[in-house]
């Protein structure tokens, strides 16, 4: 394997059979145009929903897909070694099933168990395969191995239907798989480093070392029916840029994810929720070990009174359909009134209020009735702050003062934020 501090990389992309394969396409065309050396490995399903010469003519090398091939070469190992990155997407239950397994029946299944290279998975399937319990053990499985996932993201899936399932956005995609360099590129520095004595890793200060850091992040859901949910748009990324940035400069970091849609690096303690009330239970029982809480989770106001244990239908409900709801314990303000011994709590605001100056009131009303020692105010709307790569931030103080204001990507306002913590 070549170290991917160089520009291109090696990067190997596995498709697997699910119509969501041709929006793997776009994600091959960027990545060759970003000047990276991309090689496709699809099983016989993807060839069936995408043609063998469309991915050879977009990603510009022959395409693999037979283990009996080239065996001369010993292709089954040879592209797993040579990869620096290995992306699956679309990646089916099945194909995830396999690899959690370490079964190595295909191409695929071969050069992800010869690679020593970082994996990243975009899953694409059905709402009932991806919250099966044989999917979702396999999943955490594979992120406890350090294997990413980006996605799958809720919407329309193939059928009628629509949920969690969908493929993550092609530049969703590309975007993961470029941090994924960059988080790598700044392990593999940082390692290089360590050998010198007293030597500070280039890659970030150790000035989180010792301190114990408990992030939460992306966006609760709350279930209505089996099949349904009040949610909001929180993909996650910032508060998992916190947990990076706070891990890369020497903290023991936990993060608890709701629903989380960007990947996480490994290295960091993922607890996975969905709901405000689970994200509630799991904040209490890691709150005691925190020296840094920092959350960033878009949580749930209200949740449905009551769950409806089958599908909610039209045809028994009616023209209109009333839903009562239950107010969520407010998290945030329980950890500011029950604080550790020099705990210290950073508290999130998003904001849809347009004005300057009634944001910022918004901001010093809500520091008072939290409790806690900053809060990060963003503001967003249909398409600013959630999702995207970028963020604009200003930070309150308890006396309500602005103490920061800054903007730019989610990684580095992630670092600025974190250096007022130290
Ligand atoms: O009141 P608001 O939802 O604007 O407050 C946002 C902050 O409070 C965020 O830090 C969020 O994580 C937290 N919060 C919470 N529990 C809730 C609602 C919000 O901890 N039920």
């Amino acid at each position: 394997m070549t170290g991917p501090s160089s520009g291109s990389l090696n990067i190997v992309v596995g498709v697997t059979g699910g119509i969501a394969a041709y929006k793997v396409v776009s994600v091959l065309r960027t990545l060759v145009l970003s000047g990276h050396d991309v090689h496709v490995v699809a099983t016989d399903a993807a060839l069936r929903f995408v043609g063998k010469p469309t991915l050879e003519a977009i990603s510009r090398n022959v395409v693999n897909t037979d283990l009996y091939e080239g065996v001369s070469q010993v292709r089954h190992v040879a592209i797993g070694q040579a990869a620096d990155l290995i992306l699956v997407a679309p990646a089916t239950a099945n194909t995830i099933a396999k690899l959690a397994a370490g079964i190595a029946d295909d191409l695929l299944g071969n050069t992800l168990l010869a690679s020593r290279a970082p994996v990243l998975i975009a899953p694409a399937m059905h709402t009932e395969m991806w919250h099966n319990p044989a999917t979702v053990a396999n999943v955490a499985l594979l992120r406890s191995r350090g294997v990413r996932f980006i996605g799958p993201i809720s919407g329309q899936l193939t059928g009628d239907d629509s949920g969690p399932g969908r493929l993550a956005e092609p530049d969703d995609i590309v975007a993961a798989v470029l941090a994924l360099i960059e988080v790598t590129s700044a392990e593999r520095a940082a390692a290089a480093a360590v050998p010198v004595a007293d030597a500070v890793p280039a890659a970030a200060a150790q000035d989180l070392a010792g301190r114990r850091v408990l992030v939460t992040a992306g966006g609760t859901r709350e279930a209505l029916d089996p099949v349904r949910f009040l949610g909001n748009r929180s993909s996650g990324r910032q508060g998992v840029a916190i947990a990076e940035a706070a891990h890369v400069r020497g903290a023991a970091v936990t993060l608890i994810g709701a629903n989380l849609e960007v990947p996480v690096a490994s290295g960091i303690t993922v607890i996975s929720v969905v709901s405000a009330t689970e994200l509630a239970s799991a904040v209490s029982a890691a709150a005691p070990h925190a020296d840094l809480i920092v959350m960033a989770a878009a949580v749930a106001d209200y949740r449905p009174e009551t769950i409806a244990d089958r599908k909610i239908k039209k045809d028994t409900a009616g023209d209109r359909l009333t839903l009562n709801l239950v107010k969520n314990p407010d998290i945030l303000m329980a950890l500011g009134q029950n604080r550790g011994q020099n705990q210290l709590i950073v508290g999130f605001a998003a904001e849809t209020e347009a004005d300057d100056d009634a944001l910022v009131q918004l901001a010093r009303g809500k520091i008072r009735r939290k409790g806690c020692d900053l809060l990060v105010v963003n503001r967003v709307g249909w398409s600013t702050g959630f999702s995207t790569v970028d963020n604009a931030v200003l930070v309150i103080n308890p006396a309500g003062d602005i103490v920061m204001e800054a903007a730019g990507s989610k990684l580095s306002l992630a670092h600025r934020i974190l250096d007022l913590t130290v």
